[in-house]
């Protein structure tokens, strides 16, 4: 069972503006919580008992005071990406605090909704240290995210980072496994024309050594809602408020 994750706080959040200019993205709301519970519950739910949380050390103070005051019941240690140089770099910088042991990886502007989308994530992963597990949701704007390219029988061909045409629907959610070996696989990986390192590079050498597993959120109850823009902030407070007034369970809740 994986007990470790890297959760990502990072990053310019140039699309929050001018919200960015004084604070992390990740500390703004989603209705009634910081953004990073969602992502935070997420990987709580499924079994992790240490968390590392990269994040900008000009933030350092706000999440220091946010999880003085919450216990969330994970130990949390904060580590400091100085630029923003792409998600494979935020695994590399993470390398001394790993060891040899798997983790989860997890984006810090992600909220899956349904335990029982996690508990499927959390039995998609297998026994062997080599394997990377990723998931996808049918979107209407592919374009703005890593696709997931696969062929007639549904076998995982590549994934695709922000493609230009309409090569797959599945865009890669933000949440990951990968064995030990992702940090070694990650350092050899090559800037983007965009000048950061991919995470649809890494995953494709997975994909390559044929040790990637994919899971398709498509059940009537599985949610995924990206809120790195204002837009998807917006609807991702409007639509955890509806559920909340609803009467379904409290989402993102240490209480
Ligand atoms: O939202 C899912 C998408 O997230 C995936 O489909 C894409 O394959 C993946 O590349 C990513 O795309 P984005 O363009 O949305 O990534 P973004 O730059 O917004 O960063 C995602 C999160 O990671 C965000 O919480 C900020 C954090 N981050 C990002 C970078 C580049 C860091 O902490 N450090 C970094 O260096």
């Amino acid at each position: 069972m994986i007990k470790q994750a890297i959760l990502l706080a990072g990053g310019d959040g140039k699309r929050l503006r001018p919200f960015t200019h004084y604070t992390s993205k990740h500390l703004l709301p989603i209705y009634d919580k910081p953004m990073i519970f969602y992502p935070l519950k997420n990987l709580s739910l499924l079994g992790v008992e240490r968390v590392f949380l990269v994040i900008k050390k000009v933030h350092r103070n706000q999440w220091e005071a946010l999880f003085s005051s919450i216990d969330v019941g994970l130990e949390i240690v904060f580590v400091e990406q100085n630029n923003p140089e792409g998600i494979p770099h935020a695994i590399i910088i993470c390398e001394e605090f790993l060891g040899d042991q798997p983790f989860y990886l997890g984006l810090g502007d992600n909220i899956l909704l349904s335990s029982g989308l996690i508990n499927r994530f959390k039995k998609a992963v297998t026994n062997n240290p080599n394997d990377a597990v990723i998931a996808t949701y049918s979107v209407h704007n592919p374009e703005e995210f890593g696709v997931a390219v696969t062929d007639e029988s549904g076998k995982l061909q590549k994934v695709v980072e922000k493609p230009s045409e309409g090569l797959s629907d599945q865009a890669v959610v933000g949440l990951y496994a990968f064995g030990a070996n992702a940090v070694l696989l990650a350092k050899d990986l090559k800037k983007s024309s965009r000048g950061e390192y991919e995470i649809a590079d890494l995953i494709n050498l997975f994909i390559d050594n044929g040790n990637c597993k994919i899971l398709v959120c498509d059940t009537a109850t599985d949610y995924w809602l990206d809120t790195g823009t204002i837009d998807g902030m917006n609807s991702a407070s409007s639509f955890i408020r509806e559920l909340h007034l609803r009467g379904r369970k409290v989402i993102g809740s240490f209480e």
